[in-house]
Protein backbone atom coordinates (compact mmCIF):
# COMPACT_ATOMS: atom_id res chain seq x y z
CA UNK A 1 0.00 0.00 0.00
CA UNK A 2 0.72 3.10 -0.70
CA UNK A 3 0.62 6.10 1.34
CA UNK A 4 -0.88 9.73 -0.19
CA UNK A 5 0.92 12.48 0.85
CA UNK A 6 4.82 12.97 0.83
CA UNK A 7 6.09 11.64 4.69
CA UNK A 8 8.71 14.35 6.27
CA UNK A 9 11.22 11.65 6.22
CA UNK A 10 10.63 11.98 2.05
CA UNK A 11 10.70 16.21 2.46
CA UNK A 12 13.45 16.27 4.68
CA UNK A 13 15.63 13.90 1.76
CA UNK A 14 15.21 17.21 -0.45
CA UNK A 15 16.26 15.72 -3.74
CA UNK A 16 13.81 14.17 -5.51
CA UNK A 17 16.38 11.73 -7.01
CA UNK A 18 17.03 10.39 -3.34
CA UNK A 19 13.25 10.43 -2.45
CA UNK A 20 12.81 8.07 -5.54
CA UNK A 21 15.44 5.72 -4.55
CA UNK A 22 14.54 5.47 -1.10
CA UNK A 23 10.41 5.19 -1.64
CA UNK A 24 11.33 2.18 -4.51
CA UNK A 25 13.49 0.17 -1.96
CA UNK A 26 10.81 0.72 0.12
CA UNK A 27 13.01 2.85 3.23
CA UNK A 28 10.22 5.45 2.97
CA UNK A 29 6.93 5.91 2.59
CA UNK A 30 5.41 7.77 -0.05
CA UNK A 31 4.65 6.80 -3.99
CA UNK A 32 6.19 7.68 -7.38
CA UNK A 33 4.39 7.39 -10.86
CA UNK A 34 7.44 5.21 -12.35
CA UNK A 35 9.79 3.04 -9.93
CA UNK A 36 11.56 3.17 -13.09
CA UNK A 37 12.97 6.40 -12.00
CA UNK A 38 15.27 4.95 -9.46
CA UNK A 39 17.30 3.52 -12.60
CA UNK A 40 20.07 5.67 -14.05
CA UNK A 41 18.48 7.37 -17.75
CA UNK A 42 20.83 5.34 -19.67
CA UNK A 43 18.46 2.31 -18.72
CA UNK A 44 16.04 4.23 -21.11
CA UNK A 45 18.65 5.45 -24.39
CA UNK A 46 18.22 2.45 -26.01
CA UNK A 47 15.30 0.37 -27.38
CA UNK A 48 12.60 2.22 -24.72
CA UNK A 49 9.60 3.38 -27.23
CA UNK A 50 8.43 6.78 -25.94
CA UNK A 51 9.71 9.00 -23.52
CA UNK A 52 10.69 6.68 -20.53
CA UNK A 53 9.46 7.15 -17.45
CA UNK A 54 8.01 10.24 -15.39
CA UNK A 55 4.85 12.20 -16.52
CA UNK A 56 5.17 12.02 -20.19
CA UNK A 57 5.49 7.92 -20.18
CA UNK A 58 1.81 7.81 -21.80
CA UNK A 59 2.93 10.47 -24.66
CA UNK A 60 3.04 9.55 -27.70
CA UNK A 61 6.58 10.67 -29.49
CA UNK A 62 7.05 11.26 -32.64
CA UNK A 63 8.91 9.09 -35.43
CA UNK A 64 12.40 10.12 -35.33
CA UNK A 65 12.75 12.20 -31.98
CA UNK A 66 16.28 12.36 -31.16
CA UNK A 67 17.65 9.30 -29.24
CA UNK A 68 21.35 9.44 -27.29
CA UNK A 69 23.81 7.23 -27.70
CA UNK A 70 25.41 4.79 -25.28
CA UNK A 71 26.67 6.51 -22.41
CA UNK A 72 30.45 5.19 -22.01
CA UNK A 73 30.76 2.42 -19.23
CA UNK A 74 32.99 4.35 -16.85
CA UNK A 75 29.95 7.31 -16.76
CA UNK A 76 27.09 4.33 -16.21
CA UNK A 77 28.95 2.82 -13.21
CA UNK A 78 30.82 5.23 -11.29
CA UNK A 79 28.74 6.49 -7.96
CA UNK A 80 27.66 9.82 -7.21
CA UNK A 81 30.35 10.71 -5.67
CA UNK A 82 32.95 10.00 -8.39
CA UNK A 83 30.33 12.02 -10.76
CA UNK A 84 30.79 15.10 -8.36
CA UNK A 85 34.33 15.11 -8.39
CA UNK A 86 34.99 14.38 -12.31
CA UNK A 87 32.30 17.29 -12.77
CA UNK A 88 33.87 19.59 -10.19
CA UNK A 89 37.56 18.50 -12.16
CA UNK A 90 36.68 19.23 -15.29
CA UNK A 91 34.76 22.70 -14.91
CA UNK A 92 37.89 23.51 -12.98
CA UNK A 93 40.15 22.37 -15.78
CA UNK A 94 37.54 24.29 -18.75
CA UNK A 95 37.37 27.51 -16.17
CA UNK A 96 35.34 30.67 -17.94
CA UNK A 97 35.65 28.40 -21.55
CA UNK A 98 32.77 26.61 -20.54
CA UNK A 99 29.13 27.93 -18.86
CA UNK A 100 26.96 25.14 -17.02
CA UNK A 101 22.97 26.11 -16.97
CA UNK A 102 20.67 24.39 -15.32
CA UNK A 103 17.05 24.79 -15.26
CA UNK A 104 14.91 25.09 -12.43
CA UNK A 105 13.47 21.62 -12.90
CA UNK A 106 16.92 19.70 -13.43
CA UNK A 107 17.57 17.54 -10.85
CA UNK A 108 19.73 18.66 -7.98
CA UNK A 109 22.33 16.81 -8.07
CA UNK A 110 22.96 18.68 -11.68
CA UNK A 111 21.77 22.11 -9.94
CA UNK A 112 24.45 21.86 -7.92
CA UNK A 113 27.30 22.16 -10.87
CA UNK A 114 25.22 25.08 -12.58
CA UNK A 115 26.58 28.08 -13.28
CA UNK A 116 23.33 30.07 -13.32
CA UNK A 117 19.71 28.49 -12.62
CA UNK A 118 16.64 30.05 -14.21
CA UNK A 119 13.35 29.46 -16.16
CA UNK A 120 13.98 29.19 -20.22
CA UNK A 121 13.75 32.65 -20.57
CA UNK A 122 16.43 33.34 -18.08
CA UNK A 123 18.90 30.79 -19.08
CA UNK A 124 18.63 31.89 -23.15
CA UNK A 125 19.59 35.55 -21.36
CA UNK A 126 22.40 33.67 -19.30
CA UNK A 127 23.73 31.72 -22.67
CA UNK A 128 23.93 35.55 -24.39
CA UNK A 129 25.89 37.21 -21.44
CA UNK A 130 28.45 34.84 -21.91
CA UNK A 131 29.86 35.44 -25.06
CA UNK A 132 33.41 34.45 -24.11
CA UNK A 133 32.14 31.26 -23.20
CA UNK A 134 33.48 28.89 -25.70
CA UNK A 135 31.09 25.86 -24.90
CA UNK A 136 27.16 26.23 -23.23
CA UNK A 137 26.55 22.83 -21.58
CA UNK A 138 22.58 23.55 -21.41
CA UNK A 139 21.16 20.87 -18.33
CA UNK A 140 17.59 21.82 -19.85
CA UNK A 141 15.91 19.90 -22.94
CA UNK A 142 16.64 20.69 -26.33
CA UNK A 143 14.62 23.46 -27.26
CA UNK A 144 15.87 25.55 -24.48
CA UNK A 145 19.63 24.43 -25.83
CA UNK A 146 18.19 25.10 -28.96
CA UNK A 147 17.03 28.96 -28.10
CA UNK A 148 20.97 29.28 -26.09
CA UNK A 149 22.22 28.09 -29.83
CA UNK A 150 20.15 31.22 -31.83
CA UNK A 151 21.27 34.01 -28.79
CA UNK A 152 24.79 32.42 -28.66
CA UNK A 153 27.64 33.50 -30.92
CA UNK A 154 28.13 31.26 -33.84
CA UNK A 155 31.39 30.74 -32.50
CA UNK A 156 30.02 29.04 -29.02
CA UNK A 157 28.70 25.53 -29.12
CA UNK A 158 26.06 24.86 -27.42
CA UNK A 159 25.24 21.24 -25.62
CA UNK A 160 22.99 18.78 -24.86
CA UNK A 161 24.21 16.26 -22.23
CA UNK A 162 21.32 13.71 -23.28
CA UNK A 163 20.19 13.88 -26.65
CA UNK A 164 16.63 12.37 -25.62
CA UNK A 165 15.67 15.08 -23.22
CA UNK A 166 13.12 16.72 -25.36
CA UNK A 167 9.56 17.79 -24.44
CA UNK A 168 6.62 15.95 -25.13
CA UNK A 169 4.64 19.40 -24.93
CA UNK A 170 6.90 20.95 -27.99
CA UNK A 171 6.83 17.98 -29.72
CA UNK A 172 2.40 18.10 -29.79
CA UNK A 173 3.19 20.78 -32.70
CA UNK A 174 4.98 20.28 -35.09
CA UNK A 175 6.26 21.96 -38.37
CA UNK A 176 4.10 20.56 -40.91
CA UNK A 177 1.15 20.12 -39.29
CA UNK A 178 1.09 23.92 -38.32
CA UNK A 179 2.02 24.42 -41.92
CA UNK A 180 -1.07 22.86 -42.95
CA UNK A 181 -3.05 24.58 -40.55
CA UNK A 182 -1.58 27.48 -41.50
CA UNK A 183 -3.18 26.66 -45.10
CA UNK A 184 -6.49 25.96 -44.33
CA UNK A 185 -7.14 29.00 -42.23
CA UNK A 186 -6.07 30.65 -45.72
CA UNK A 187 -8.96 28.68 -47.05
CA UNK A 188 -11.62 30.14 -44.00
CA UNK A 189 -10.07 33.84 -44.27
CA UNK A 190 -8.67 34.35 -47.14
CA UNK A 191 -5.09 35.98 -47.78
CA UNK A 192 -3.42 35.81 -44.38
CA UNK A 193 -1.07 39.20 -45.57
CA UNK A 194 -4.54 41.31 -46.48
CA UNK A 195 -5.30 43.86 -43.84
CA UNK A 196 -8.19 45.53 -42.32
CA UNK A 197 -9.53 49.05 -41.96
CA UNK A 198 -7.80 49.43 -38.79
CA UNK A 199 -4.45 47.76 -40.38
CA UNK A 200 -5.30 43.95 -38.80
CA UNK A 201 -4.05 40.95 -40.83
CA UNK A 202 -6.56 37.96 -40.14
CA UNK A 203 -4.25 35.74 -37.87
CA UNK A 204 -0.86 36.35 -36.01
CA UNK A 205 0.55 33.29 -34.83
CA UNK A 206 1.91 33.03 -31.30
CA UNK A 207 4.71 30.33 -30.21
CA UNK A 208 5.03 29.30 -27.00
CA UNK A 209 8.77 29.48 -25.94
CA UNK A 210 8.88 25.34 -25.51
CA UNK A 211 8.47 24.94 -28.91
CA UNK A 212 11.08 23.88 -32.03
CA UNK A 213 13.45 26.37 -33.34
CA UNK A 214 11.69 25.47 -36.70
CA UNK A 215 8.28 27.25 -35.21
CA UNK A 216 9.71 29.79 -33.99
CA UNK A 217 11.27 30.15 -37.44
CA UNK A 218 7.59 30.07 -39.23
CA UNK A 219 6.21 32.43 -36.70
CA UNK A 220 9.04 35.01 -37.65
CA UNK A 221 8.24 34.17 -41.39
CA UNK A 222 4.18 35.27 -41.05
CA UNK A 223 4.86 37.91 -38.85
CA UNK A 224 4.42 36.56 -35.68
CA UNK A 225 6.12 36.29 -32.50
CA UNK A 226 7.25 34.15 -29.55
CA UNK A 227 5.83 34.30 -25.29
CA UNK A 228 7.24 32.98 -22.57
CA UNK A 229 4.87 31.96 -19.54
CA UNK A 230 5.92 35.42 -18.09
CA UNK A 231 5.21 37.39 -20.86
CA UNK A 232 2.43 35.54 -22.85
CA UNK A 233 0.19 39.03 -21.35
CA UNK A 234 2.24 41.44 -23.53
CA UNK A 235 2.55 39.29 -26.26
CA UNK A 236 -1.12 38.56 -26.88
CA UNK A 237 -1.59 42.12 -26.82
CA UNK A 238 0.88 43.21 -29.10
CA UNK A 239 -0.57 40.16 -31.42
CA UNK A 240 -3.57 41.73 -31.26
CA UNK A 241 -2.90 45.44 -31.85
CA UNK A 242 -1.50 43.44 -35.24
CA UNK A 243 -4.32 40.71 -35.96
CA UNK A 244 -7.82 40.44 -35.64
CA UNK A 245 -7.19 36.91 -33.59
CA UNK A 246 -4.31 34.86 -32.95
CA UNK A 247 -3.44 31.01 -33.62
CA UNK A 248 -1.39 29.75 -30.45
CA UNK A 249 0.81 27.01 -30.12
CA UNK A 250 1.47 24.49 -28.47
CA UNK A 251 0.10 24.67 -25.12
CA UNK A 252 -3.66 25.19 -25.32
CA UNK A 253 -3.37 26.10 -21.02
CA UNK A 254 -0.93 28.66 -21.19
CA UNK A 255 -3.21 30.17 -24.39
CA UNK A 256 -6.67 29.81 -22.74
CA UNK A 257 -5.48 30.98 -19.42
CA UNK A 258 -4.00 34.28 -20.58
CA UNK A 259 -6.78 35.22 -22.78
CA UNK A 260 -8.98 34.03 -20.41
CA UNK A 261 -7.64 36.67 -17.98
CA UNK A 262 -7.66 39.24 -20.55
CA UNK A 263 -11.36 38.93 -20.84
CA UNK A 264 -11.34 37.25 -24.05
CA UNK A 265 -14.84 34.34 -23.97
CA UNK A 266 -13.89 30.37 -23.84
CA UNK A 267 -16.43 30.42 -26.66
CA UNK A 268 -14.11 32.69 -29.11
CA UNK A 269 -11.35 29.97 -28.09
CA UNK A 270 -12.25 27.06 -30.19
CA UNK A 271 -9.83 24.37 -30.34
CA UNK A 272 -7.39 23.25 -32.86
CA UNK A 273 -6.82 19.16 -33.40
CA UNK A 274 -4.52 18.64 -35.92
CA UNK A 275 -5.86 15.28 -36.70
CA UNK A 276 -9.08 17.01 -38.00
CA UNK A 277 -10.19 18.81 -40.81
CA UNK A 278 -9.96 22.70 -39.70
CA UNK A 279 -8.75 21.54 -36.46
CA UNK A 280 -12.51 19.96 -35.54
CA UNK A 281 -14.06 23.82 -35.45
CA UNK A 282 -17.08 24.81 -37.99
CA UNK A 283 -15.93 28.04 -40.27
CA UNK A 284 -18.55 29.93 -37.70
CA UNK A 285 -16.65 29.35 -34.66
CA UNK A 286 -13.32 29.99 -36.72
CA UNK A 287 -14.63 33.63 -37.51
CA UNK A 288 -15.62 34.55 -34.62
CA UNK A 289 -12.54 33.20 -32.98
CA UNK A 290 -9.84 35.83 -31.27
CA UNK A 291 -7.38 32.67 -30.17
CA UNK A 292 -6.90 29.48 -31.72
CA UNK A 293 -5.57 27.07 -29.54
CA UNK A 294 -3.41 24.39 -30.73
CA UNK A 295 -4.06 21.14 -28.50
CA UNK A 296 -0.81 20.62 -27.03
CA UNK A 297 -0.37 20.50 -23.40
CA UNK A 298 2.33 19.61 -20.88
CA UNK A 299 2.00 15.99 -19.04
CA UNK A 300 3.88 17.77 -15.66
CA UNK A 301 1.02 20.00 -15.38
CA UNK A 302 -1.74 18.21 -16.21
CA UNK A 303 -0.94 16.62 -13.24
CA UNK A 304 -2.84 19.01 -10.86
CA UNK A 305 -6.61 18.84 -10.34
CA UNK A 306 -9.11 21.48 -8.58
CA UNK A 307 -9.58 18.15 -5.83
CA UNK A 308 -5.98 18.53 -4.96
CA UNK A 309 -6.37 22.30 -3.96
CA UNK A 310 -9.65 21.64 -2.35
CA UNK A 311 -7.58 18.74 -0.03
CA UNK A 312 -4.44 21.42 0.48
CA UNK A 313 -6.73 24.13 1.62
CA UNK A 314 -8.65 21.47 4.34
CA UNK A 315 -5.56 20.46 5.38
CA UNK A 316 -3.62 23.17 6.07
CA UNK A 317 -6.03 26.32 6.50
CA UNK A 318 -4.44 29.89 5.33
CA UNK A 319 -2.46 27.68 2.79
CA UNK A 320 -1.42 30.00 -1.06
CA UNK A 321 -1.70 27.70 -3.32
CA UNK A 322 0.29 28.69 -6.59
CA UNK A 323 0.26 27.17 -9.89
CA UNK A 324 2.09 27.49 -13.53
CA UNK A 325 -0.18 28.88 -15.99
CA UNK A 326 0.63 25.03 -18.24
CA UNK A 327 -1.88 23.87 -15.86
CA UNK A 328 -5.50 23.18 -16.78
CA UNK A 329 -8.27 26.30 -16.69
CA UNK A 330 -9.82 25.24 -13.69
CA UNK A 331 -6.93 24.16 -11.86
CA UNK A 332 -5.59 28.11 -12.80
CA UNK A 333 -9.53 29.38 -11.06
CA UNK A 334 -8.82 27.34 -7.95
CA UNK A 335 -5.41 28.40 -7.10
CA UNK A 336 -4.71 32.24 -5.54
CA UNK A 337 -2.34 32.76 -8.00
CA UNK A 338 -0.64 31.25 -11.58
CA UNK A 339 3.15 32.33 -12.78
CA UNK A 340 6.02 31.10 -14.49
CA UNK A 341 8.66 29.00 -12.36
CA UNK A 342 10.29 32.58 -11.98
CA UNK A 343 7.27 34.08 -10.13
CA UNK A 344 6.99 31.05 -7.86
CA UNK A 345 10.29 31.36 -6.74
CA UNK A 346 10.30 35.29 -6.19
CA UNK A 347 6.57 34.85 -4.45
CA UNK A 348 7.74 32.29 -2.33
CA UNK A 349 11.38 34.55 -1.64
CA UNK A 350 8.79 37.54 -0.66
CA UNK A 351 6.63 36.13 1.68
CA UNK A 352 7.05 36.33 5.53
CA UNK A 353 8.38 33.35 7.39
CA UNK A 354 5.92 30.78 8.37
CA UNK A 355 3.87 31.13 5.26
CA UNK A 356 2.07 28.03 3.47
CA UNK A 357 2.65 27.28 0.38
CA UNK A 358 0.71 24.33 -1.86
CA UNK A 359 2.73 24.40 -5.54
CA UNK A 360 1.42 23.08 -8.95
CA UNK A 361 4.33 22.94 -10.55
CA UNK A 362 7.68 20.29 -11.54
CA UNK A 363 8.90 18.39 -8.49
CA UNK A 364 12.29 19.24 -8.07
CA UNK A 365 11.81 22.81 -8.58
CA UNK A 366 9.20 22.12 -5.67
CA UNK A 367 11.69 20.22 -3.22
CA UNK A 368 14.20 22.19 -3.62
CA UNK A 369 12.19 25.21 -2.49
CA UNK A 370 11.09 23.30 0.44
CA UNK A 371 15.02 22.75 1.46
CA UNK A 372 15.95 26.11 0.49
CA UNK A 373 13.11 27.82 2.72
CA UNK A 374 12.92 25.77 5.96
CA UNK A 375 11.06 29.47 7.69
CA UNK A 376 8.10 27.99 5.00
CA UNK A 377 5.78 25.14 5.02
CA UNK A 378 6.15 24.36 1.12
CA UNK A 379 4.67 21.34 -0.86
CA UNK A 380 3.79 19.94 -4.22
CA UNK A 381 0.10 19.74 -4.90
CA UNK A 382 0.73 16.26 -6.32
CA UNK A 383 1.27 13.87 -3.78
CA UNK A 384 2.94 11.44 -6.13
CA UNK A 385 6.57 11.72 -7.43
CA UNK A 386 6.72 11.80 -10.92
CA UNK A 387 9.10 14.47 -12.17
CA UNK A 388 9.38 15.44 -16.25
CA UNK A 389 10.26 12.46 -18.24
CA UNK A 390 12.44 14.50 -20.39
CA UNK A 391 14.21 16.94 -17.56
CA UNK A 392 14.84 13.51 -15.94
CA UNK A 393 17.17 12.35 -18.95
CA UNK A 394 19.69 14.56 -17.63
CA UNK A 395 22.16 12.86 -14.99
CA UNK A 396 25.24 14.14 -13.56
CA UNK A 397 26.99 10.82 -15.86
CA UNK A 398 26.00 12.89 -18.79
CA UNK A 399 27.42 16.25 -17.53
CA UNK A 400 30.86 14.30 -16.68
CA UNK A 401 30.79 13.10 -20.09
CA UNK A 402 30.36 16.30 -22.14
CA UNK A 403 33.08 18.03 -19.63
CA UNK A 404 35.54 15.40 -20.26
CA UNK A 405 35.23 15.22 -23.43
CA UNK A 406 35.49 19.07 -24.18
CA UNK A 407 38.70 18.68 -21.58
CA UNK A 408 39.96 16.50 -24.10
CA UNK A 409 39.12 19.00 -26.96
CA UNK A 410 36.02 17.32 -27.92
CA UNK A 411 32.62 18.63 -28.54
CA UNK A 412 29.95 15.61 -28.23
CA UNK A 413 26.13 16.50 -28.81
CA UNK A 414 26.44 20.22 -30.10
CA UNK A 415 22.70 21.64 -31.20
CA UNK A 416 22.95 23.80 -34.00
CA UNK A 417 20.00 25.06 -35.34
CA UNK A 418 20.69 26.23 -39.14
CA UNK A 419 20.40 29.22 -40.68
CA UNK A 420 17.60 29.30 -42.86
CA UNK A 421 15.88 28.35 -39.38
CA UNK A 422 17.95 30.49 -37.61
CA UNK A 423 17.17 34.03 -39.04
CA UNK A 424 13.39 34.34 -38.98
CA UNK A 425 13.49 32.37 -35.64
CA UNK A 426 15.76 35.67 -34.02
CA UNK A 427 13.38 37.68 -35.70
CA UNK A 428 10.26 35.69 -33.16
CA UNK A 429 12.26 36.21 -30.39
CA UNK A 430 14.00 39.28 -30.99
CA UNK A 431 9.90 40.74 -31.28
CA UNK A 432 9.21 39.22 -27.98
CA UNK A 433 12.43 41.01 -26.29
CA UNK A 434 10.63 44.47 -27.95
CA UNK A 435 7.00 43.96 -27.20
CA UNK A 436 6.18 45.89 -24.26
CA UNK A 437 3.15 45.94 -21.85
CA UNK A 438 0.84 49.18 -22.70
CA UNK A 439 1.59 52.24 -20.45
CA UNK A 440 -0.76 51.88 -17.44
CA UNK A 441 -4.02 54.44 -17.52
CA UNK A 442 -2.05 58.10 -15.79
CA UNK A 443 -3.46 58.32 -12.77
CA UNK A 444 -6.00 60.63 -11.41
CA UNK A 445 -4.47 63.87 -9.65
CA UNK A 446 -4.64 63.79 -5.74
CA UNK A 447 -7.80 65.95 -4.86
CA UNK A 448 -9.32 65.61 -8.77
P1 LIG B 1 9.39 28.23 -17.51
O1 LIG B 1 10.68 27.76 -16.94
O2 LIG B 1 9.65 29.16 -18.64
O3 LIG B 1 8.44 28.77 -16.49
O4 LIG B 1 8.66 26.98 -18.21
C1 LIG B 1 8.25 25.89 -17.48
C2 LIG B 1 8.45 24.67 -18.28
O5 LIG B 1 7.59 23.87 -18.43
C3 LIG B 1 9.76 24.48 -18.85
O6 LIG B 1 9.78 23.32 -19.56
FE1 LIG C 1 8.03 19.97 -21.59
FE2 LIG C 1 6.34 20.08 -19.51
FE3 LIG C 1 8.69 18.88 -19.24
FE4 LIG C 1 8.58 21.54 -19.50
S1 LIG C 1 7.78 20.35 -17.80
S2 LIG C 1 9.99 20.15 -20.54
S3 LIG C 1 6.83 21.75 -20.90
S4 LIG C 1 6.98 18.25 -20.60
Amino acid sequence: MTIALPADDIRAAASVDRSIRLITAGAASGQTCAPELAKGPWEFDAGTVGYGPGSSMGDVIPAGSPRQGALPREYREAGDDELRQRIRAAKATLGDRVLVLGHFYQRDEVIEHADFTGDSFQLANAAKGRPDAEAIVFCGVHFMAETADLLSTARQAVILPNLAAGCSMADMADESSVEECWEQLEEVYGDLTATDASGRVPVIPVTYMNSSAALKGFVGRHGGIVCTSSNARTVLEWAFERGQRVLFFPDQHLGRNTAKAMGVPLERMPMWNPRRAFGGSTPAELDEARVILWHGFCSVHKRFTVDQIARARAEHPGVTVIVHPECPMPVVDAADAAGSTDFIVKAIQAAPPGSTFAIGTEINLVQRLAAEYPQHSIFCLDPVVCPCSTMYRIHPGYLAWVLEELVAGRIVNRITVPDTVADPARLALERMLAAKPPASPPTAPAGA
